[in-house]
């Protein structure tokens, strides 16, 4: 593989447990638009926001080893559940960069001197790691952090009703406990959530800011390859591999969505 004799140009890996993480995705594609990517949504076995955290570990590592055996210089995991439970694993098991979405999130997040109560919202899986509420707690002692598993949203997004009165309903189900506590920083802290960008600015107003894990995991991702100088520097046309462990219509109709822009042939993987 041409890899071998330059790194650089190896393409970068991202896997989510479906097509939601084509959101972090169209993200490196806005911030790294001459890198290589190859995608890998575990379809087939999506959601992991429901399983154990054992089982969602050792998924995270056939997913990371079926984008090592196809060459990339690093792995982004796009999958706020699977950095929640299998980050650490996963930077310990393989020899290139792991990134996360989550200690981008929480960068982001504190970036901002003024946030004093946050807010976070994520599947149950996410949510009952702790990891966020962990990550934030670490960097800013006495900081107030609220968080909430919200597992009805993903099902919602994934059916396309991102601004439906339903959705709304339990939107507002979901967060009226939050702005009870006077959140002034919502964290998004699921791959599907960007989407919900809009609707959540109607319903919000200023009053709180949105943190979406995808655009703040790309500019992490950058600074990362940066750093092990493997940003590919070819002007020559990036390409982007998209396999999914399950072929279906529905599926490619969504990681249209989700990417917000058209592809190539998705391959099927088995892992
Ligand atoms: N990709 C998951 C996440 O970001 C959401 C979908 C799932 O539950 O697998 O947490």
């Amino acid at each position: 593989m041409s890899s071998t004799a330059d790194p650089c140009q190896a393409p970068l890996g991202v896997f989510d447990s479906g097509v939601g993480g084509l959101t972090v995705v169209r993200a490196l594609r806005e911030l790294l638009p001459q890198e290589s990517i190859i995608y890998l949504g575990d379809t087939a076995r999506v959601p992991y926001g429901s399983k154990s955290p054992d089982t969602i570990r050792r998924f995270s590592v056939e997913d990371t080893q079926f984008l090592i055996n196809h060459g990339v210089k690093a792995v982004v995991v796009a999958c706020n559940t699977a950095t929640a439970h299998a980050l650490p694993l996963l930077q310990t098991t393989f020899r290139v960069p792991v990134i996360g979405v989550i200690e981008p999130g929480v960068e982001a997040t504190l970036a901002d001197g003024r946030a004093e109560r946050v807010g976070i919202i994520g599947t149950a899986g996410t949510i009952r790691s702790s990891a966020y509420q962990y990550a934030l707690a670490m960097r800013r002692p006495g900081l107030q952090i609220h968080a909430a598993a919200t597992p009805l949203l993903v099902p919602f997004i994934e059916e396309g009703w991102t601004d439906h009165p339903t959705l709304k309903l339990v939107l507002k189900e979901y967060l009226d406990p939050l702005l009870e506590k006077g959140i002034d920083t919502l964290m998004l802290g699921c791959t599907h959530y960007p989407l919900l960008m809009p609707v959540l600015k109607k319903m919000l107003g200023r009053k709180v800011r949105l943190v979406d894990s995808a655009s703040t995991c790309a500019a992490h991702a950058k600074e990362v390859l940066h750093q092990h100088r493997l940003l590919r520097r070819s002007r020559g046309r990036p390409a982007l591999d998209i396999f999914l462990t399950d072929l279906s219509e529905q599926a490619e109709t969504m990681a249209r969505r989700f990417l917000g822009a058209d592809f190539g042939r998705v391959k099927k993987a088995s892992l």
